[in-house]
């Protein structure tokens, strides 16, 4: 199953019950947010759990990309990326957490054909905010899928404030042998699909209140589900990096990690760029600058010479099409190069200034600002230069 069919088989399989789809934002969080980007596959719909009527109505499913800067030290394992997707479904105050995890079950194996033996899901157990989630638990115990208990892991909220609830998350086990413990214990166990049971709000004064309806929100991370019905060991060997890893090795000779660091990075500059962002020293726009300048200094580690104008045109344009972005991609390549070129000069400008016999000693706050308020050399750039790795 290639990536498009498992799209198409997910969305049709909840329009089949009920579910209209809605068309997935871009990447810009709605205006008064707190948060720069897209986040979860929920977020846009912050204001519909809150009690707001849906126009669609109280069933929706959709495909929503999102864009987490959180993980960011750990992109280059096997499965942490910046810009993923996440499908996702809603019941707006419509049917309840039994019936979510009795399709989410039958989706999984009759729909995409996972061995039901290497099922495992998580239920929240229950502390002093909220009880055990009994239905949850006792819907997974008729499906005959064992479930381990927890807390903190299964409690769901996006943000400090806003909706929130018990979650039960299914994983699905991978690797070989038999599992060495259950899913909070052996990283083997791969979380596939998380189902909240958004009935909470988080008051601005910290109280806990339920909201005026009880909703479900689910939410797949696209690229581990792929991973996993494709059988691969990592988000990048699947076929939605494919134009990626047979292009981009024979061009820059790199270690995995820095592979996986500069594909990822670069296809997710090519996407917020195609949501209309720019670089920039604040905000949406310095993300994007931290993205780019990591993929760069990672690639000039070994060779300074290498260049984002060698990248194939090719690599652009897939990425774009796939996400429908209809920004041209001979436009984000030059957004790419107008990048390189300032933080070449960027560059060049702090080793001159800091070849300075001032700076010949370690160096003190005040020199740190110094540096960043007369030169606009920024901490970590200066770090870099002096041996460690800008970021
Ligand atoms: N809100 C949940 C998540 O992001 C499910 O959509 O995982």
């Amino acid at each position: 199953m290639n990536t498009d069919h498992i799209v198409r088989t997910f969305v049709e399989y909840f329009q089949d019950r009920g579910h209209r789809r809605i068309t997935g934002s871009t990447l810009l969080s709605p205006p008064g947010d707190s948060v720069l980007f897209t986040t979860a596959g929920m977020h846009p719909l912050t204001p519909y759990l809150e009690g707001r009527p849906h126009p669609l109505g109280r069933r929706l499913v959709n495909v929503q990309r999102c864009l987490r800067t959180t993980d960011l030290d750990e992109v280059g394992d096997s499965s942490h990326l910046t810009v993923f997707e996440m499908l996702g479904t809603w019941s707006l105050g419509d049917y309840g957490g039994s019936q979510s995890i009795d399709w989410g079950h039958d989706l999984l194996v009759n729909g995409f054909g996972v061995d039901p033996r290497l099922l495992y899901a998580t239920v929240f157990g229950g502390d002093e905010r909220s009880g055990p989630d009994t239905d949850s638990l006792r819907t997974w115990e008729e499906r005959g899928v064992p479930v381990e208990l927890t807390t903190d892991e299964n409690w769901w909220s996006n943000g400090p404030t806003g909706p929130c609830g018990p979650d039960t998350e299914i994983f699905v086990r991978t690797g070989e042998g038999p599992p060495r413990s259950t899913p909070t214990g052996d990283d083997r166990w791969v979380e596939v699909w998380n189902h909240v049971m958004m009935r909470h709000r988080r008051g601005d004064d910290g109280s806990l209140g339920l909201l005026p309806r009880p909703n479900v929100d689910t939410g797949l991370g696209l690229e581990r589900l792929v991973a996993v019905l494709q059988g691969k060991r990592s988000v990048f060997e699947t076929d939605l990096f494919e134009p990626w890893t047979r292009t981009v090795p024979s061009l820059w000779p790199l270690d995995e990690p820095s592979l996986r660091l500069v594909c990822d990075h670069l296809r997710s500059g090519i996407v917020v760029i195609g949501d209309g962002v720019l670089p920039s020293n604040t905000g949406r726009g310095y993300v994007l600058r931290r993205l780019i300048r990591r993929a760069l200094t990672t690639l000039w580690r070994d060779d300074p010479s290498r260049t984002l104008g060698d990248l194939p045109r090719e690599l652009f344009q897939h990425t774009l099409d796939h996400f429908g972005q209809s920004e041209p991609g001979g436009r984000v390549r030059e957004v790419f190069l107008d990048e390189e070129h300032r933080f070449t000069r960027l560059l060049e400008r702090g080793r001159r200034i800091l070849s300075r016999p001032r700076f010949s000693t370690p160096l003190d706050e005040e020199d740190y600002s110094y540096l960043h308020d007369t030169h606009g050399l920024p901490r970590d750039l200066v770090r870099g230069l002096r041996g460690g790795t800008p970021g």
